[in-house]
């Protein structure tokens, strides 16, 4: 049995796990907490994929970008522990209100992933568990400035150089690393952006961010983005101007799977 899940190998046929390196999901998974009212959330087919294939029943997954809360819900449901954080209070407040915690604990945190204070705090929150490191780091960041999240000025969504986001983004990346088990795994969930008639791969440049600090990459998973344009009836404009230009029009992000 490997030592990171709890797969028995014994059965493998049965196994809900996806091996392939291409997810088409073709519908949300909307049931119980999963509502998917956040502009910016992700499937929770992606932490629950993830969360099983790399975690045990009762490890620690953090996620320094919980937003909605679709992966403390999926940890939840499979009886993982999770500490997570969000710079927007009243996100973390709405996602604590829905958690119930039984036999496994949720630590939630209000503040910037990229400040030592915030993860004093997730260090304290293991102290407080008697536990010292986290065996599964699920970070899915603003794509840049696609969206804009919340108006505060450390929101990496606010950033407006590529520069400054990917200096940010690997301190967080530094600062989860810290306390990360070794030989466990970082996923970075990503997609590319449009600036100035360029496509900017910024999916490629956080993956290059990661090996730098040593992260060996494990999987390239391309992931469907079926779904959003279809709901704002926005296809036919999509295409229309694809077509009018030299351009393709995205279709994918990357779940990119790290080993430390
Ligand atoms: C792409 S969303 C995450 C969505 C989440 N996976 C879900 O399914 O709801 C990115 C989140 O990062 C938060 N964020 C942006 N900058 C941050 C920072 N410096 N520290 C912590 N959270 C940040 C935003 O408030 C936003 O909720």
């Amino acid at each position: 049995m490997p030592i990171f899940n709890d797969l028995n190998l014994k059965n493998w046929k049965e196994s809900e796990i996806w091996t392939d390196s291409l997810w088409i999901i073709s519908k949300r998974d909307k049931s119980e907490k999963h509502n998917g009212f956040y502009h910016g959330n992700f499937v929770p087919q992606i932490p629950h994929q993830i969360i099983l294939r790399y975690t045990k029943k009762n490890d620690i997954v953090f996620d320094p970008f919980l937003g909605s809360g679709t992966t403390v819900y999926e940890a939840e449901n499979l009886n993982r522990n999770f500490i997570g954080i969000d710079i927007q209070k009243k996100l973390v407040d709405y996602v604590g209100k829905n958690i119930e915690p039984k036999n496994n604990f949720s630590d939630l945190i209000t503040g910037d992933s990229a400040k030592i204070n915030t993860f004093e705090k997730v260090k304290e929150s293991l102290k407080n568990h008697k536990k010292k490191k986290i065996q599964l780091a699920i970070l899915h960041p603003p794509y840049a400035d696609i969206i804009k999240f919340s108006d505060l000025k450390d929101d990496l969504s606010n950033i407006k150089s590529l520069k400054e986001f990917l200096e940010k983004f690997s301190i967080i990346l530094k600062n989860t690393i810290e306390i990360l088990e070794k030989d466990r795994y970082l996923v970075i969930v990503m997609g590319d952006k449009y600036t100035a008639g360029k496509w900017i791969p910024l999916g490629f440049y956080c993956m290059n961010e990661a090996q730098k600090l040593g992260l060996t990459l494990k999987s390239v998973i391309i992931k469907n983005m079926e779904g959003n344009r279809a709901k704002q009836n926005k296809e036919a404009i999509w295409r229309y101007r694809a077509l009018s230009s030299d351009y393709y029009i995205f279709k994918h992000e990357y779940i990119l799977i790290f080993k430390y």
